[in-house]
């Protein structure tokens, strides 16, 4: 382990936009509570800060929806996500907010200390402008049509479909999202970062100095830097945020990516006024970020950069352990679109198995890839693992103590190989973890507490007790020692992860929380008392997850359905010019329809025999799943009649019909205003 003083460990400020869902939580938080509940138990000195991300666009977005402030929104998502951490026993040391009068005060010093050092340049640049709204957009009031898939819902710094980078100018048929209106360019001046400046350090600082970083953090990094860095700005016009400390900077407001990592640093101030310092300050303090992927570069770069332009002794993170993304069934986890298991519905739903979310979003960590979450897996792992293995295990080992020797621990009389084998097996475990959580994979170190729980079950299953106690009770004594030990470990080993079972196994056995003990022989005395049995994990139900399947069913269709909504309005470009002389080449006409039916063996062709005032035809149709035959006879159709004849499914066919098509796939014939001979031309 370091030997440095002390730990201080950071969450990515959610944004208080909405409520935390899975993805964060085994993305950032559970991990870091992990960390840290690991390194109190070892005696470390940790600070454990987090707060919400009150500012940025997304925010002022939903406010408009919703018709009230943004700072309602904020108080409201502020107030969910702080309780759903303390109800999934991650308990930060303070959990503080942007929206703060001590971090506005400062953000804005941080910034304007930047700026009186001469650490920004200023430039202009034309920004969409909303004439109507009378405001400038930034990137997501402005949508379009995403240039590479057609999404029409794209924003203007990001396709939420394909998942592509854009800017605003990429984007076709752009409109505000304030106001609909077509977006205008304007001019405006803002504040920058010249990020290439800091590009020669970087490289030194982690390309050089952190290679052991994960490599997903390594890797986006390097390439970043290859890339070449840019100038960054700093500030935005905007009028929901910290207000720019400068004169001539009205309705300018620092830029969210900008003020919400100096919100670690304000929290840490709310909570510790004079002793703040040591932890930012200090070279006796590591520096943990616990981030998302898509965090990486304001973490690894910008944070950084800004705080070496700031100087005055503060420290850079020793690592960023950043997580791939989890998918929820599937698909990606999206708070815009619906699609994701909220962390205050789960404590509803699921009370008392804050555990068993924290043990499955760990097994199932995102820690190298991305990862899925499904309801059936979880099923599964609450029942085969922690129901099956450790569960069970300990109820065994409780229960026989209390049937055959009161609730004491009976002593250990002499080993045999078994004994001795699972014995030896628990300090290599131990070793595995300790090594597996300092180098941040708590997939593996959770796999290793497990692994004590399987050893554990396995010992008992193989030495049976209840069959040894019918002719020698000294043997089963061991046994039973054995396993209560085992049991001791394991109400030690999973304190980080399933801190609510560790403490109650711990009450249940009556020991105590001490890493260094785990292990050992004989850490529960013989004639110690135990209490009474009690089960540690239940058995989750078919009909308990069939509900939350069944709720994801309902938000796909809603999604389905917005999709379609969304594709309906949209329309195609126009096509190429044609001259007057193309279009007269068509022969287009009224028609009746006298018959219709199906085309055998498909599911999308009609036989029609129509009127044409010339002559009485047929054509064949692929709208059969807009129109039952029924609903076509006797209708006056427009067609184009000079259409070459083709055979469809050994049809001859004589032209075609006329539809209206929308984007989502609904389909209408035309047919003229008024009844009209047929046979006249269209034109
Ligand atoms: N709110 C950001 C997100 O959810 C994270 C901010 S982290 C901080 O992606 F460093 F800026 F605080
Ligand atoms: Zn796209």
């Amino acid at each position: 382990m370091s030997d440095k003083k002390r730990t201080l460990v950071t969450c990515a400020l959610p944004y208080a936009n909405g409520p935390v869902h899975i993805g964060h939580l085994a993305g950032v938080y559970v991990p870091a509570d992990i960390y840290v509940r690991y390194l109190r138990m070892r005696g470390r000195e940790v600070l454990y800060v987090c707060g919400s991300d009150e500012h940025g666009v997304p925010i002022t977005i939903k406010a408009r929806q919703q018709g009230c402030s943004p700072q309602d929104i904020v108080d409201r998502y502020h107030k969910i996500i702080k309780e759903s951490f303390e109800g999934l026993g991650i308990n930060f040391d303070i959990y503080g907010r942007t929206s703060s009068k001590i971090h506005e005060k400062n953000a804005s010093e941080f910034f304007r200390k930047l700026y009186d050092d001469g650490k920004f340049i200023t430039r202009e640049s034309e920004q969409y402008y909303d004439p109507e709204a009378k405001q400038f957009l930034a990137d997501r009031y402005i949508v379009g049509t995403c240039p590479k898939c057609g999404n029409p819902g794209a924003y203007g710094d990001q396709c939420e479909k394909c998942g592509s980078t854009l800017s605003p100018e990429e984007l076709i048929d752009p409109h505000s999202k304030l106001s609909g209106a077509t977006p205008i360019k304007k001019k405006t001046t803002h504040w920058y970062l010249p990020l290439q400046d800091y590009e020669p350090w970087l490289r030194e600082w982690i390309l050089e100095g952190h290679k052991e970083w994960r490599t997903n953090v390594y890797g986006q990094v390097k390439s970043w830097l290859d890339g070449g860095l840019q100038p960054r700005a700093v500030t935005r016009d905007l009028d929901w945020g910290v207000p720019v400390p400068v004169e001539g900077a009205e309705g300018k407001v620092l830029y969210v990516w900008f003020d919400a990592p100096i919100g670690y640093i304000s929290n840490t101030q709310e909570l510790l006024p004079d002793s703040w310092e040591k932890w930012w300050k200090s070279p006796d303090t590591r520096l943990i970020h616990f981030i998302g992927k898509d965090n990486i570069v304001f973490h690894c770069i910008v944070f950084p950069a800004m705080l070496k332009a700031y100087g005055d002794g503060y420290i850079l993170p020793e690592n960023v352990p950043a997580n791939e993304f989890l998918n929820l069934e599937g698909d990606k986890i999206s708070t815009s679109r619906g699609w994701a298991v909220w962390a205050h519905e789960y404590l509803k739903d699921f009370p008392g198995k804050q555990d068993v979310l924290r043990y499955v979003l760990t097994a199932n960590a995102p820690q190298t890839a991305d990862n899925d979450f499904s309801w059936k897996d979880f099923q599964a792992r609450n029942n085969s693992e922690l129901v099956a293995i450790f569960g069970n295990f300990v109820n065994r080992a409780v229960v026989l103590t209390h049937k055959y020797f009161g609730g004491k621990v009976p002593p250990c009389g002499s080993l045999l190989d078994v004994d001795k084998e699972v014995m030896s097996e628990i300090p290599a475990l131990k070793a595995s973890i300790e090594k597996n959580i300092e180098e941040f994979k708590f997939r593996e170190a959770l796999k290793d507490a497990m692994g004590i729980a399987r050893v554990g079950n396995k010992y008992i299953s193989d030495t049976e007790p209840w069959k040894t106690a019918k002719t020698d009770m000294e043997r089963t004594g061991t046994i039973l020692n054995i396993s209560l030990q085992i049991c001791a470990d394991l109400a030690i080993a999973f304190e980080p992860f399933t801190p609510f079972a560790a403490k109650r196994l711990r009450e249940m056995l009556g020991s105590v929380l001490d890493w260094e003990i785990l292990g050992r022989p004989q850490i529960l005395p013989a004639g110690h008392e135990i209490g009474e049995p009690e089960l540690l994990f239940a058995k989750i139900e078919d009909d308990a997850i069939d509900a939350q399947i069944a709720r994801l069913q309902t938000i796909k269709a809603e999604i389905e359905a917005r999709a379609k909504a969304e594709a309906a309005r949209q329309v195609t470009p126009q096509k190429e010019e044609c001259t007057f002389e193309d279009f007269e080449k068509m022969d287009i006409r009224t028609a009746t329809v006298l018959e219709a039916e199906r085309v055998p063996k498909t599911d999308k062709l009609l036989k029609l025999t129509i009127d044409t005032g010339i002559d009485r035809r047929v054509i064949v149709s692929g709208i059969a799943e807009h129109y039952t035959p029924e609903d076509m006879v006797g209708k006056q159709i427009c067609i184009l009649a000079n259409l070459k004849p083709r055979v469809i499914r050994g049809i001859e066919s004589h032209g075609m019909i006329l539809m209206a098509k929308q984007n989502d796939g609904k389909m209408r014939f035309v047919t003229p205003q008024e009844a009209v001979n047929n046979g006249a031309q269209v034109g």
